[in-house]
């Protein structure tokens, strides 16, 4: 990448900055506590679970801008570069910020250490959607944790507050955002820091041409598994591809009956379009970590990382979806269940990506049903996920896919249930011979997350579920 940029260059707060020769693998929550003086951005948990760390990036979209809570402990510092990062610190700079007096006002903050996360969550909130009641308040915040003043108050003060857009200093000074944001340079990075490479191209054929070049260097794309490498397993990545600035991966489109999602697409982005999809899918996504986690997250990268506890690939497996795969100006198409080769291996070749996924549209008459069974509803992985596609015409199943998440090393299909349905008709005598045949599709092991025996009666009465919702 002759023409790459060798900086990141964000706005901080209402402040241009630029940063060379950091870390890449730097995460913007080491960087505003221990670079650049700015301690209201708290560390809690350090890997997306707790939003004590949360921070909001305000990017162009449009004609405006657009707010989202992140997770400063799971970014890299390059995911800054063409935003602007707001803090705790902006908020305040004239008198409290709306959010902020609600938070007074209510009594929601005791020790304050979660308080800037919630805050920030908050603003984020008050410039996007309207917050209109308790359960929409209880999805905005499944990714902040209190552990002292109780959720009752800070509930009370979001629906306050984020019940209409909040006009604050940063809608006035919305103009000269958009302007600075438009002078800040523009293009692919191509970062270094010692040994250490880090770039981010622009464009498709580069990425291609960078992942083909370097078949060991890491893809990063929202990296909520990936930056956990690093403060984790304190794994040193010496060479990084980020996806997120290559716009072609960043399409959502429909074609034929199909839905195409680039790679690069965040929960957030596809998640209305998935649940007009089927309400199911919509709901699943709803419960995929949490907003901070579902604003860099991707389904791309949910496939790839290929755990067998992913949430996305059982419902992808139900849907008969199917997923481009690019090395150089190559692609292969492949169906989903045959990407899963073993535990946390693939049919990834060295050089080679995940473009897009391909979800067909379903045909009038299918049911989809999809079922994560979690120890806590929000923010928790599921210990099973079970996914149903099944098509009954006139009594019998004309149609079924089923694939499950968390019962082997891979998620997969059940072959043996699947049969013990397909041409049958649809009773409960049916579905208990496919209840049986599940033993014969798996044998799950035991972990923290459940025991083998959980998990088979799980599976087991995810399909009478499935039949006791449906049977009428
Ligand atoms: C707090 C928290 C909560 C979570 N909750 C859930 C949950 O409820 N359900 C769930 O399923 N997961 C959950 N996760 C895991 C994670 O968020 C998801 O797996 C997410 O979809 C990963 O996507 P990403 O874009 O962040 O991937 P990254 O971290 O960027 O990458 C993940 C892997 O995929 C590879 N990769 C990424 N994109 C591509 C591509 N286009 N081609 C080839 N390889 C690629 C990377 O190299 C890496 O190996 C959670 C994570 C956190 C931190
Ligand atoms: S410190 Fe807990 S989410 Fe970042
Ligand atoms: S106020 Fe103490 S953790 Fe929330």
């Amino acid at each position: 990448m002759t023409d790459a940029r060798d900086s990141v260059s964000f706005l901080l707060g209402h402040a241009p900055r630029e940063i060379r020769g950091a870390d890449p693998t730097m995460t913007v929550l080491e960087w505003l506590r221990g670079k650049a003086g700015l301690c209201g951005t708290k560390e809690g948990c350090a890997e997306g679970d707790c939003g004590a760390c949360t921070v909001v990036l305000a990017e162009t979209v449009g004609a405006g801008l657009r707010y989202r809570a992140m997770n400063a402990c799971i970014l890299f510092l390059p995911a800054l570069d063409g935003k602007q990062l707001i803090t705790v610190e902006h908020l305040a700079e004239r008198a409290l910020h709306p959010v902020q007096q609600a938070m007074v006002t209510y009594h929601a903050s005791q020790c304050g250490f979660c308080t800037p996360g919630f805050v920030m969550a908050m603003f984020a909130a008050a410039h996007t959607a309207p917050v209109v009641d308790r359960g929409a308040v209880d999805t905005l915040l499944a990714g902040n944790l209190c552990r002292c003043t109780g959720y009752r108050s800070i509930a009370d003060a979001t629906l306050d507050v984020c019940a209409a857009p909040v006009d604050d200093q940063f809608t006035e000074a919305e103009a000269t955002t958009l302007a600075v944001l438009a002078a800040l340079p523009k293009g692919p990075l191509a970062l270094r820091h010692g040994g250490r490479r880090f770039w981010a191209p622009d464009s498709l054929a580069t990425l291609a041409a960078l992942v083909e070049a370097y078949p060991e260097a890491v893809i990063l794309a929202g990296g909520t598994d990936v930056v956990l490498w690093v403060t984790k397993q304190f794994r040193e990545l010496d060479a990084v591809i980020a996806i997120g600035g290559v716009a072609e991966l960043r399409e959502l489109t429909t074609d034929g009956g199909v839905l195409r999602i680039g790679a690069g697409v965040c929960y957030t982005d596809a998640m209305a379009v998935l649940a007009g999809l089927h309400p199911a899918l919509g709901e699943l996504v709803r419960r995929i970590g949490s907003v901070q986690v579902r604003n860099s997250g991707t389904i791309g990268g949910n496939i790839a990382n290929g755990s067998p506890i992913g949430d996305m690939p059982p419902a992808l497996m139900a849907l008969g979806a199917r997923l481009v795969l690019r090395r150089g100006v190559v692609t292969r198409e492949l169906p989903i269940e045959d990407f899963f080769l073993a535990y946390r291996h693939t049919a990834l070749a060295p050089g080679e990506f995940i473009e897009r996924m391909d979800i067909p549209i379903l045909l009038e008459g299918a049911v989809l049903a999809v079922n994560k069974v979690s120890k806590r509803p929000d923010q928790d992985i599921s210990a099973v996920c079970g996914a149903f596609m099944v098509v009954i015409a006139d009594g019998w199943v004309a149609d079924i896919r089923i694939a499950y998440g968390g019962m082997a090393g891979v998620p997969a299909r059940a072959p043996a249930a699947e049969q013990a349905l397909l041409g049958r008709p649809w009773n409960e005598a049916t579905i208990r011979g496919a209840m049986a045949a599940i033993e014969e599709d798996f044998s799950p092991l035991s972990d923290m997350r459940a025991s083998a025996a959980y998990r088979a009666t799980v599976a087991r009465n995810l399909l009478l579920k499935l039949y006791l919702d449906h049977a009428a």
